[in-house]
């Protein structure tokens, strides 16, 4: 397996250099020694290319240019060359299930030009109204009407990010075209955005049970364009990783795609692990975790990947994920124990790690008062449908808990005005009131730090192979807690994501076993503490 360990960087709310209030790639170039010490591989940025931002950059305008906000191909170039002096290699996002509705192949194809026209999904419209009753994922229906060619097109997003047709031949030549754009200017993988979306369906029917997702997710021929995609770029070069997201993928098909011998995918993103605080599998609703489902999830598909040779991506948060130490964690209690244990339990697993920006420093969700606070498209499109059957302090809790807005706040660096993030007086992103107290200037220096002990972890993890390549092995009567064996020695991750102490019946000697990670000074073998996450090891025969 890989050896890496990647972290995600959002760039408008990451780092700026200048004061327009936006992050950009100096910025990033920037803070290129932060992350070295941090210890990472990789890293993945969200979209900076040219876009008009009504999906924060994953609805794009032009694949090949960088948007003026943050910089220029030339600050990208730099990126690139100044990552490389320090050994860290950079994947970027690919958004080729869309493009935003200003790319100059929808405008064309909006001008009746039969050409583009075949690059997306137009259909006619059935008895007058939209061809299906599907939903979009940012509320409403995912059809939008075009009087003037008396056409609906489909977008499965907003209506600002018309879906493309990957059926098209010579829209395939232009996403290899693309992807080897990229290569040249020494890019080193790539994210898939919604991936598992691209393969449409022959046939446009209504849902009867649902928002349509079955007709479109893992489409038939989806596994065909990967491959294409492999052959054409993926293996022209090993130091290329690709990580394809795939929300509502089967365990079976999300197997296949990041299978070593079938030459898709390096790994995938599956999210069912972060859908056990969605009552009915409905996002827009409120629940307490079930850790339970949570702990059963990671049996099953580490387990199953395992057994499969394939290759799951390891994360609990990222930019449309509500921060995962406010879902899981106790943030006033047990603020430290949440953000280390949540993140060392997950991150020795089997799979390829990921670490989205802040978390490192244990970042948490935002205070928002009402409704009208929130920013993101996706918040404010689902917030309308919401209100048709709910109170606004209703829907308000919702969105608290599970906006993405949460995590679109910006890094917060230090104690200075702005969290040092940026040196405009005007800033118009999200700032967490909590900077002065949470913050990467407080915890740098300090050995007991959620900083500290992120460190810890991904050095252990990157320079003992044993967290990377050992086979991993679930206790059969003891929840929350693995065991990962290679060679000669074994070791065990034990946690409790609870705020109160919990007892553990594993049958191992206390002496046979070294403490290799504990986020409390001490540890008792039979009572785990709130939030505590120890890492034991011993020799085996
Ligand atoms: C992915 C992105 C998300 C975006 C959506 C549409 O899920 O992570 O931010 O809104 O795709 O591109």
């Amino acid at each position: 397996m890989r050896n890496e360990f990647i972290y995600q960087i959002f760039p408008q709310t990451f780092y700026e250099i200048g004061n327009s209030g936006i992050g950009n790639i100096k910025g990033i170039i920037s803070k290129l020694d932060y992350l070295k010490d941090l210890g990472i591989t990789r890293i993945w940025i969200s979209p900076v290319t040219k876009s008009p931002f009504k999906d924060s950059g994953y609805d794009v305008q032009d694949y090949c240019e960088i948007d003026e906000k943050f910089g220029d191909m030339k600050d990208f170039e730099v990126l690139v060359l100044e990552a490389k002096k320090r050994n860290l290699k950079i994947i970027i996002d690919i958004v080729f299930n869309h493009t935003s509705n200003k790319h100059e192949w929808f405008k064309r194809a909006l001008n009746n030009e039969e050409k583009y026209m075949n690059y997306y999904i137009f259909k006619d419209p059935i008895d007058g109204k939209e061809p299906t009753n599907w939903k979009s994922k940012m509320g409403g229906s995912c059809w939008e009407y075009v009087p003037k060619l008396n056409k609906y097109y489909l977008h499965l997003f907003t209506k600002e990010q018309p879906d493309l047709n990957w059926e098209n031949k010579e829209l395939q030549k232009k996403f290899i075209e693309i992807l080897n754009f990229w290569r040249e200017k020494g890019v080193d993988g790539f994210r898939l955005d919604v991936c598992n979306l691209y393969s449409k369906p022959k046939v446009y029917e209504n849902d009867l049970f649902g928002d349509g997702r079955g007709f479109y997710t893992d489409g038939e021929h989806i596994e065909e364009y990967f491959k294409m995609l492999n052959i054409n770029v993926f293996s022209k070069d090993k130091e290329i990783f690709t990580v394809g997201e795939v929300s509502s993928t089967t365990k079976e098909k999300s197997l296949r795609y990041a299978k070593t011998e079938n030459e898709q995918l390096d790994s995938i993103f599956t999210f069912l692990h972060l859908k056990v605080d969605y009552k009915d599998n409905n996002k827009w609703s409120n629940m307490k975790p079930d850790l339970n489902s949570f702990w059963e999830l990671q049996k099953e598909w580490q387990t199953c990947f395992q057994n499969n040779n394939s290759t799951l991506a390891l994360f609990m948060n990222n930019h449309d994920q509500p921060r995962a130490i406010s879902r899981f964690g106790d943030t006033i209690n047990f603020w430290y124990e949440s953000a280390t244990s949540i993140f060392a339990f997950t991150s020795l697993m089997r799979g390829i790690p990921f670490i989205y920006q802040g978390e490192e420093i244990g970042m948490t969700n935002l205070n928002f008062e009402s409704i009208s606070d929130f920013k993101d498209i996706e918040s404010i499109g689902n917030a309308k449908d919401l209100l048709n059957t709910l109170s606004e302090e209703e829907v308000l809790n919702i969105l608290r808990a599970k906006s993405r807005d949460n995590a679109r706040s910006v890094m917060q660096w230090d104690n200075t005005e702005n969290s040092g993030f940026s040196k405009t007086k005007d800033l118009k992103l999200f700032l967490n009131e909590n900077y002065k107290r949470i913050n990467v200037q407080s915890q740098i220096k300090d050995r007991n730090s959620v900083l500290s002990f992120y460190k810890k972890v991904i050095k252990l993890r990157l320079t003992d192979n044993l967290y990377c390549d050992g086979n991993i092995n679930f206790f059969k009567e003891q929840e929350y807690s693995y065991s990962r064996t290679l060679n000669n020695r074994k070791a065990i991750i034990i946690t409790n994501w609870n705020n109160y102490d919990i007892n553990l019946n594993l049958e191992i000697k206390r002496n046979e076993w070294k403490i290799i990670l504990n986020n409390y000074d001490d540890f008792n073998f039979n009572l785990i503490k709130p939030y505590q996450v120890i890492v034991l090891e011993r020799n085996i025969k």
